[in-house]
């Protein structure tokens, strides 16, 4: 079954099927560009560079280390601690995915994430230790065991992204081209089938000289790995360049995006107040996992009741009974209370959230903080394969900016890094072999008449507030067509220069459009998508995926793709489904 959205009486945007921009100055070649610099996409260039692909260039819109894996704070998630198993992990994902995982890739995030870890220790990466010399492991919401890796305390992601950087630093093969924004992929003519392959890209790098301004980059795989699309949203813990690039990007290239909907709300992100935009300070969920907890402004423990985990539910549980309190006591926030933690503990367990909490003058050993959700993570992207292969043939993607299934409507606490680690590794043992079958192909000219254009920067508030007010925690069917409507306002192109502003705030336009069009259609209330006017989970016509494409118009489609809900489906006490780790990828 396929299904359409319903009668849509509201304008719907059309969006360009090409940003514009000068024509390409310059010129080179690397066999695989690599767009973005964090976890994922540095493990992608070290490991085709270990896998002997030839010309490997990275591709980051500032410096190395820009993106949101240097503000990941929690830790990674694998089954590394005594008594836990690959299988318990997969449990616990499937669940907090709420039964539209895909179970294969489930499987091969739990039972690689082990040794995948490993390695990254191996690669130089200093995670904390218990006294045992044993890498100390925590909780965080969703997981039944002690299983979360960290590192400094609380700046897990700032030490990983050290010992990546210097990795790729170490290998001076590995071509970096920094304050490079990837504006389009260049893509040859169309096959039998329609398709069209990668045959390079179209750069903008700041900054004069030889490789100054825009140029082309003939390549003949492109993996994205750009991270997601926070800044959608008015308030995001996500810094100020994830603005969606490459999953816009991928959308005008034709590939199919999967999962948008699922965008998750973090639970705990200090609120600054009204007015506060753009990056928050997030509270790390192993706060709570260290024991502290929820409260109204009455003093009264809202979790206890609401789950059998209480504080530590799945995220989108804790997110959704933080909201109703609010509603239910118009206050702007809850919050959290993690003073008996001690002085002591915060200094050493939680340095860089105690220093963000003092820099706003909360005290966390003696004040309770002010936190309210906002925007943290896209669940859903560029739909792949296991091994990251998109719809488009030569593109891959890993990491946020990917749907490989492994999220399903909420993501577990921890799984990020792991998701970027795991499916990079897998891009890299199947692109190798990939490019042995395919050659370099020739750009072929776009079809007359496909939109192109920029959209002014100017309406990047405007985008924002209505993403937030409408598309945001809460959403309903008069919300969405009113996103829409205004949506297509500010989708209309805009005589302005086509530079960096311009670009993002295209792409931030095309992926509100693409993800206001997902929740419109998915009429249901599942994990991080909650509709007020389908409240309740409805397997037997929503269990599956909905995918969004770009039509050659600069319209966008969906499509729901039926498939058995995840949740339910999985025997783990029938030992032929028990995963068991594996060392091998
Ligand atoms: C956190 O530390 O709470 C965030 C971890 C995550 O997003 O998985």
């Amino acid at each position: 079954m396929t299904t359409t959205p319903g009668p849509d009486p509201v304008r719907r945007p059309t969006l360009p099927r090409r940003l514009s921009a000068a024509e390409p100055g310059w010129a080179t070649y690397a066999d695989v560009v690599v767009v973005g610099s964090g976890i994922a996409g540095l493990t992608a260039a070290l490991r085709l560079h270990a896998a002997g692909v030839g010309t490997v260039m990275v591709v980051t819109k500032d410096v190395l280390s820009a993106g949101s894996t240097q503000w990941a704070q929690g830790g990674i998630a694998a089954a590394l601690g005594p008594g836990d198993s690959p299988a318990e992990h997969e449990l616990d994902t499937l669940v907090a995915g709420a039964g539209v995982c895909d179970v294969d890739a489930v499987r091969a995030l739990v039972t690689e994430g082990p040794a995948a870890v490993r390695e990254l220790i191996a690669l130089g990466a200093v995670f904390d230790q218990g006294v045992d010399g044993e890498l100390s492991l925590t909780r965080e919401g969703g997981h039944h065991r002690d299983r979360i890796a960290h590192a400094g305390g609380d700046a897990t992601g700032a030490e990983i992204q050290r010992a990546l950087v210097a990795a790729v630093e170490a290998a001076p093969e590995i071509e970096v081209a920094h304050h490079a924004h990837a504006v389009d992929l260049l893509l040859g003519a169309p096959d039998a089938e329609g398709r069209r392959a990668v045959a390079g890209l179209t750069l903008h790098v700041m900054g004069e000289g030889q490789r100054g301004g825009v140029g082309a980059v003939r390549c003949r795989a492109v993996v994205l790995a750009s991270g997601g699309l926070g800044q959608v949203f008015s308030q995001t813990t996500n810094p100020a360049v994830s603005t969606g690039d490459g999953m816009a990007l991928a959308l005008r290239a034709g590939a199919v995006l999967r999962d948008l909907e699922f965008v998750q709300f973090h639970p705990t992100v200090m609120y600054l107040g009204p007015d506060s935009r753009g990056q928050q300070p997030l509270i790390s969920e192993a706060v709570r996992g260290e024991g502290a907890f929820l409260v109204d402004d009455a003093g009264e423990r809202f979790m206890q009741g609401e789950h059998e985990l209480a504080d530590l539910a799945p995220r989108d549980v804790v997110a959704k009974a933080i909201t109703r309190r609010m509603h239910a006591t118009g206050r702007p926030h809850v919050w959290l209370d993690a003073r008996h933690l001690g002085r002591g503990f915060w200094e050493r367990r939680f340095p860089t959230i105690l220093a963000t909490c003092e820099r706003y003058g909360v005290d966390p050993a003696t004040d309770l903080i002010p936190v309210a959700p906002a925007c943290h993570y896209a669940s859903g992207g560029v739909a792949t394969d296991l091994w990251g292969r998109s719809s488009v043939p030569g593109l891959y993607a890993t990491g946020e900016v990917a749907c490989s299934g492994v999220h399903g409507a909420n993501r577990l606490a921890s799984n990020s890094l792991l998701e970027g680690l795991v499916f990079s590794r897998r891009i890299a043992e199947a692109l190798p072999a990939d490019l042995e079958r395919t050659t370099l192909v020739d750009a072929a000219p776009e079809p007359a008449g496909s939109p192109s254009g920029v959209v002014d920067p100017a309406v990047r508030r405007d985008l924002q507030e209505t993403m937030t007010g409408l598309v945001g925690v809460l959403r309903s069917e008069s919300g969405l067509a009113q996103a829409a409507a205004r949506l297509a306002a500010l989708a209309a192109p805009a005589d302005v220069d086509p530079e960096l502003a311009a670009w993002e705030t295209t792409n931030l336009v095309t992926v509100s459009a693409a993800l206001a069009a997902a929740a419109g259609l998915r009429r249901e209330t599942r994990g991080s998508h909650w509709r007020e006017d389908h409240p309740d989970r409805d397997d037997a016509a929503w269990a599956g995926h909905v995918d969004v494409t770009l039509g050659e118009t600069g319209a966008v489609d969906v499509l729901f793709r039926p498939a058995p809900a995840t949740d339910l489906a999985t025997d783990l006490a029938d030992p032929e489904n028990a995963p068991t780790a594996k060392e091998g990828v």
